[in-house]
């Protein structure tokens, strides 16, 4: 393990401090050759895990779900060399946040990904015979507390179909469409672009999921089509029905958008996001109408306050600036969350 490091607040940008194939090393440390198998292939998966500072401390929110969506992926791309075990991955990234001294809203990144052929084995594209790793990065990423509005563009690119690129996790090169596509909307003057299926349906957008209000009801496409099912999105629909508000899951074709009275996007990095325009066409009023701003409400208390319905979905972080610190012990935690206190021994699973 690289030596022990100091925390030193970070409140944006980049943390000093990164984990990376067992070891805490300096997050802009060169460590990768430039062989490593993803790079040249798209042949990784990542997440996006949010921190929020809450009522009382910094608190990593649904971790446990993006760290087992991360390791189905890891199955897909046959990526063995990483802690398999969910809680090892959620405590080395508690440790990472408490180096860096994270005080505020911060995203946590890792990345698992394909690295060297293995003796014996052919030079060319495989899964099988090539070595693997897990980094993670933490970046400090405020964010603000009132809806933003966002005027999107309908995509001439489509999503890929899951029987070619699945659906369920975060491919690294699958973010290829994703980025075209955004390429194509910035480039014409919008901010982002929303992604029809093979079928020419509602897909999702670049980098979230869609949800349209229609005749008052609230209406976004099955997680058994061709999107990734976002953990953001599992969160508002449980959300919404708890709070007696239906949430219909259904194909929605891109007709319905342009007719809809409200369209929000949803994803972790942007939290909910209110799409004023699309395709140059105003959406509703072309003002964040009142259903958006209620399900960001309720978004906003769920990841803040742990007093909501669901302290399992908050798993604390003590850095070593938090009151609740002395002694690196945690005081108050939420009904239902876990207490993590013992840094992690840094060793590869
Ligand atoms: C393509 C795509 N769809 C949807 C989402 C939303 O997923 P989540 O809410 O889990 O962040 C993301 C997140 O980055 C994404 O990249």
């Amino acid at each position: 393990m690289a030596a022990q490091a100091t925390a030193t607040p970070s409140a944006l940008g980049l943390g000093e401090w990164a984990y990376d194939r067992g070891e805490f090393v300096s997050a802009t440390a060169r460590r990768l050759p430039l062989s490593t198998q993803a790079l040249h292939y798209g042949t990784g998966a990542f997440e996006g895990i949010r921190a929020y500072r809450s009522d009382s401390g910094l608190f990593l929110f649904r971790a446990r779900e993006h760290y087992e969506r991360l390791l189905r992926a890891c199955q897909v791309l046959r990526i063995i060399a990483v802690p398999s075990a969910v809680e090892e991955l959620i405590d080395i990234t508690v440790e990472l946040l408490r180096r860096n001294g994270h005080e505020g809203d911060t995203y946590v990144r890792p990345l698992a990904h394909k690295l060297s052929l293995l003796p014996n084995t052919p030079p060319g594209v495989s899964l099988a015979g090539v070595s693997d790793g897990l980094s993670i990065t933490t970046f400090g990423f405020p964010s603000g507390g009132t809806v933003q509005g966002t005027r999107c563009a309908v995509s001439s690119w489509r999503r890929p179909p899951r029987d070619t690129l699945p659906a369920q996790a975060k491919i690294a090169g699958g973010y290829v469409t994703s980025a075209l596509a955004c390429d194509e909307a910035r480039a014409a003057g919008f901010d982002d672009a929303i992604l029809l299926d093979h079928t020419g349906n509602v897909a999702e957008a670049s980098t979230a999921n869609v949800f349209a209000v229609l005749d008052g009801r609230i209406v976004t496409p099955p997680d058994t089509g061709d999107l990734l099912p976002g953990i953001t999105r599992d969160t508002l629909i449980t959300l919404c029905r708890e709070s007696g508000t239906e949430v219909v899951e259904r194909v929605l074709s891109p007709a319905e958008l342009f007719t809809a009275d409200e369209i929000f996007l949803s994803s972790t990095g942007k939290g909910v996001v209110s799409v004023t325009s699309l395709s140059g066409r105003d959406i509703g009023s072309g003002a964040i109408g009142p259903v958006t701003t209620r399900v960001a409400a309720l978004y906003d208390s769920a990841t803040r306050s742990t007093a909501g319905a669901h302290p399992e979905w908050l798993t604390p972080v003590v850095t070593d600036g938090d009151p609740r610190a002395g002694g690196r012990t945690v005081g108050e935690v939420p009904r239902g969350s876990r207490t993590r206190t013992t840094p992690t021994s840094g060793k590869q699973g």
